[in-house]
């Protein structure tokens, strides 16, 4: 019987490319995915998998944790809209935080012998970049904080219970799979839609704003590493490129990519001015290259996106609060396509 490894956020795309890269470099395992579908699609997920649908937060999560006895669990599954968050304060924890505190106890429970958690850059708040894993996070929004929290929380598993871990901050990674129709997030996407139905591509502020972006084709094999490289126990490691984009000079080269698109300024909302990371760690610990430019990437991504299947874009039908929000996300701003 083969041993299996379980992917949560299997229909991601972080879990689906993962779930995909396993499969071809190490088809040895069995590859267990879960995903409740909220976030990603069924069909971002390879037939050699055996999924679950599945909210991780449901108690049923300990049936296919004692069925599939797995060696490694890579835990993706999360809503990871840091704009939003403050507007869905209680669904970002259910999601965020309360879904990893019952991955912890499964992982507890079997025995696992390395979680892979996905934090964020969302945790350093607003710290001077480049961010580096030893600075104090200060997270300012209700998705970064969950996210810190669940670090916290792993770090006490380990001293308590003997959990191995490996806490991995990735930051703005895009790529084939990713959900390009959900307004509140990944902007990249949020611009190639927009691009394809007839829409300016929007930036909150002047786009002065720096981040770095990553290629998902760049993070598989160090993600794989975070599992099973002896180094890697018991760190926290940030991942992904080091290079940092004005968003307006991000925008300009997806349009060069697209060969069209207009830029809408939006107002300002409450966000980190400049967020992009060190690197070294990861270089040292996780053998990471950073193989893609953002041309380079943006093109594979743009190419794969023309051949989606129209969809409906994801809007909230109602927010938990509606008290300083932003005009653009207002119900009657946002539209369905
Ligand atoms: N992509 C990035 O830029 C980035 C940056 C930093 C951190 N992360 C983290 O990496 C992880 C994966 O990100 P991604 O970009 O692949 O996101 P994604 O939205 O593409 O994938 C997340 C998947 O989790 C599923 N999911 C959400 N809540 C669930 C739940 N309660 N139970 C089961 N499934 C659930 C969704 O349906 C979706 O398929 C997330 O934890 C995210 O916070 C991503």
């Amino acid at each position: 019987m083969k041993q299996s490894i379980i992917i949560t956020g299997v229909a991601g795309l972080i879990g689906s490319r993962m779930a995909d890269w396993i499969v071809k470099h190490y088809p040895e395992y069995e590859v267990v995915g879960i995903d409740d579908l909220s976030g990603g699609y069924r069909e971002n997920v390879v037939k050699q998998v055996t999924f679950y649908q599945m909210d991780c937060a449901d108690g049923s999560l300990k049936e296919v944790f004692e069925k599939h006895d797995p060696l490694y669990v890579f835990h993706f599954a999360a809503y990871a809209a840091e704009g939003l968050s403050p507007f869905i304060r209680k669904f970002n924890y259910q999601s965020n935080l309360i879904a990893t505190a019952n991955i912890i106890n499964e992982c507890i429970r079997s025995q696992v012998k390395r979680l892979v958690f996905t934090s964020s850059m969302a945790v350093y708040g607003r710290g001077t970049p480049p961010f580096d894993e030893e600075d104090q996070p200060a997270p300012i929004d209700p998705y970064g904080i969950a996210k810190y929290a669940c670090e916290l929380d792993i770090k006490v598993a380990a001293e308590q219970h003997g959990l191995d871990w490996c806490i991995i901050r990735p930051h703005n990674v895009y790529g084939i799979n990713q959900n390009i129709w959900d307004s509140y997030r990944n902007v990249l996407g949020i611009w190639m839609l927009q691009n394809m139905t007839g829409q300016p591509m929007t930036i909150f502020g002047d786009g002065s704003q720096k981040r770095a972006f990553s290629s998902i084709d760049d993070c598989l094999k160090p993600l794989w590493n975070a599992a099973t490289y002896d180094g890697a126990s018991k760190q926290i490691i940030n991942l992904g490129s080091a290079i940092e984009y004005s968003i307006k000079d991000a925008a300009e080269i997806l349009k060069e990519v697209m060969g069209s698109g207009e830029l809408l300024f939006l107002e300002q909302r409450h966000e980190v001015k400049d967020a992009h990371p060190t690197w070294q760690k990861s270089i040292e610990l996780l053998n990471f290259e950073d193989k893609t430019n953002l041309h380079t990437g943006l093109s594979i991504m743009w190419e794969w996106a023309k051949q989606l299947p129209k969809r409906d874009r994801f809007v909230w039908s109602s927010y938990e609060l509606e008290r300083g929000l932003y005009g653009f996300w207002k119900s009657t701003s946002l539209s369905r396509d």
